[in-house]
This record gives C-alpha cells, structure tokens and sequence, in this order.
C-alpha cells in the first residue's frame, strides 16, 4: 500500500490560524503588535522570494513586519550596526537575518552580534546551547516544524530510532537535540527518541537509515534517499529542497520511496510550509517574553 501523504501545507495552515488568534489576544491585552524585522543583503532571486513570503505570513496573523534591504557590497561591520540598532528598538521583537550572505560576512560574526531574546531563527549560540541543556529560549524553525507534524498527525517519536541524515546548524543537528531532550512543546511523546545522525563521512548509510523507524532527509541531493533505504512502514520526513529541471524536489526519490513507507512528506507542501509557520511562532513567544520582561 502506498505511503499516506503527511500535508504539511494543511497543518500549518491551522497553526497559522492559531498564532492569529493568540496574536489578537495579546495585542488586545497588552496594546503591543509583535514586530518580525528583516534583514536582506543583495538580491538573490530565492532570499527576496522567502523573505516576500515571510512578510506576507506575518500579515495574515496580525504581526507587524519590516524589511532592510542591504545592497550586496554591504560590509560586515555595516550589517551588524543595522541589526544592532534593531537590537536597541523595543519596537522590534525579532530578527531575521536572511541567509545566505554575500561572500565577504561570515555568518557567525552577525550572529554574535544578535540580540539572543530576539534571535527567532533560534541560530544564536546561547539559544542553541539553551536547547543542548533542555531548557530553550526559541527553537530552530524547521526542527520545531518537524516536531508540529509528527505531533499533529499523530506519530510518536518517543522510543522509537530516528535516524537523522545531515548535521548541519539549522536542521540535522538541532532537531538531534530536540527529539532526544525528556520534553517538547508537544509533549514528551513527541521526544525521548533514540537518535542517529548522519552525514557525508558515514559509511554504509543505507544500512543505517533502514534501521530508522523514522527518517529524516536534510542533505540538499536529490533522489539520495532511495526506496532500498527505507524500512517498510517506516516514516520519512523529507527536509530537502532540490531545484531541478523537473522543478522543485526533496532529497527522497519520491515515487519509489512511497511505495515503502508508511508515511511521507512531499515537497513542496510537506516541511517548507511548518518551517515559515514556526517563524511566526516564536515572533509571538519573542514579543510575550519582551513585553513580559518590561513589565518585571
Ligand atoms: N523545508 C525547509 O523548510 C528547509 C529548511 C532548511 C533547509 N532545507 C533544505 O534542506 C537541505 C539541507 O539543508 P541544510 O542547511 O541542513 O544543508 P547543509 O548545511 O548543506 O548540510 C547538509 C548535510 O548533509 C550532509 N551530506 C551531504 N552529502 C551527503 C551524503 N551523500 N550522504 C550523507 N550526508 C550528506 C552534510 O554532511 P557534512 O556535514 O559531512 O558535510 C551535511 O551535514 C537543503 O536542501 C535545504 O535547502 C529545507
């Protein structure tokens, strides 16, 4: 029998209508519009899309967006000195940096410089040693997205083997952290994995992969993760976005692996959409925490 289809676009439809309604409620409450700012540097095609779509997300819930775009011979020292004024805004609740940054900005020297109660990205150092110690401050969007779908549709996590491909900052190894603390903001049903991580220098990733009772694919390869790959039944969460002459797909050669699994998610439609939702969400959890801290 052919996988069910896990639809990511429909799940973070409904959070979006959440995050509204809990938007409503605050700015009711404490007369404070939560505010995303964005920083964009250049103009790549595919960033001014995101940032674009991220604006119009945080319109549909009733959050405040802006937007800084930078030309694309910014310098590092100009860049920080934009985020560090947003830092000093009390109007501003989140930064966004929008990668990735032209050749001459390490990522990292920006990141220092973010306000950590306003990193809602959740890339700052102190918020990912937050979550390594359990106790997070933000957590990463497309991690915490991963986490919102195997909730929402009902696919516990906790003692089961979840084998992770890819081990970069933003996804692989975060959501590591995260499906092996003792809690989530699900619930401890939705942690308390077991955990395997993969990457380039594994060998035989095939034999560990079919060990995963759910896989998750965060590489950025196409077609890497075939249908010999996967446990029967087992759940694959495809975090890849591949542009192709057949347009946009995952890292899971779909066809194939749907066959096998029990339950996938597709691209597009599957995690992208729980990704920008969970923006949203910690924008919110960044303003209640602002505006909580002010009234201390
Ligand atoms: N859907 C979403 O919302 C969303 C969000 C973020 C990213 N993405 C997509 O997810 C993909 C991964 O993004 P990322 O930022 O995590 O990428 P990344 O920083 O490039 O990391 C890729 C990881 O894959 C590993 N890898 C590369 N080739 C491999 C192979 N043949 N076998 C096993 N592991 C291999 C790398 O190993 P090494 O560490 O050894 O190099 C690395 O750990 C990209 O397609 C990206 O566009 C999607």
């Amino acid at each position: 029998m052919a996988a069910q289809l896990l639809d990511g676009k429909k799940i973070a439809a409904q959070i979006r209508a959440e995050i509204r309604e809990e938007v409503a409620q605050f700015v009711g409450r404490h007369d404070v519009v939560p505010c995303l700012a964005a920083v964009l540097v250049g103009d790549d095609p595919a960033s001014g899309v995101y940032v674009r779509n991220k604006q119009r997300d945080c319109r549909q819930v009733g959050i405040e967006s802006r937007l800084e775009h930078l030309p694309a011979d910014t310098s590092a020292p100009q860049l920080c000195s934009v985020v560090a004024s947003m830092n000093g805004d009390p109007s501003v609740h989140g930064i966004l940096v929008q990668l990735p940054l032209p050749a001459q900005i390490a990522p990292a020297s920006v990141l220092d410089v973010l306000d950590p109660r306003k990193d809602v990205d959740a890339f700052h150092p102190e918020n990912m040693g937050r979550i390594a110690e359990g106790r997070p401050r933000f957590l990463p969007c497309t991690p915490h997205g991963i986490q919102q779908l195997l909730h929402r549709c009902d696919i516990p996590v906790a003692g089961r083997h979840v084998v992770i491909v890819g081990r970069s900052q933003i996804v692989g190894k975060p959501l590591a952290l995260m499906l092996l603390a003792r809690d989530s903001t699900c619930g401890p049903q939705v942690a308390n994995a077991t955990v395997t991580v993969c990457h380039s220098r594994t060998p035989q990733l095939a034999m560990m992969t079919r060990q995963a009772d759910i896989l998750v694919a965060a590489v950025g390869r196409a077609g890497l993760i075939t249908a010999e790959m996967v446990r029967p039944g087992a759940t694959v969460v495809d975090v890849g976005i591949n542009r192709t002459d057949a347009g946009l797909v995952g890292d899971v050669d779909f066809e194939a692996v749907r066959q096998v699994a029990g339950y996938l998610t597709p691209v597009p439609g599957g995690v992208g959409p729980l990704t920008r939702a969970m923006l949203l969400y910690n924008t919110l959890t960044a303003a209640r925490a602002q505006v909580a801290e002010k009234i201390r």
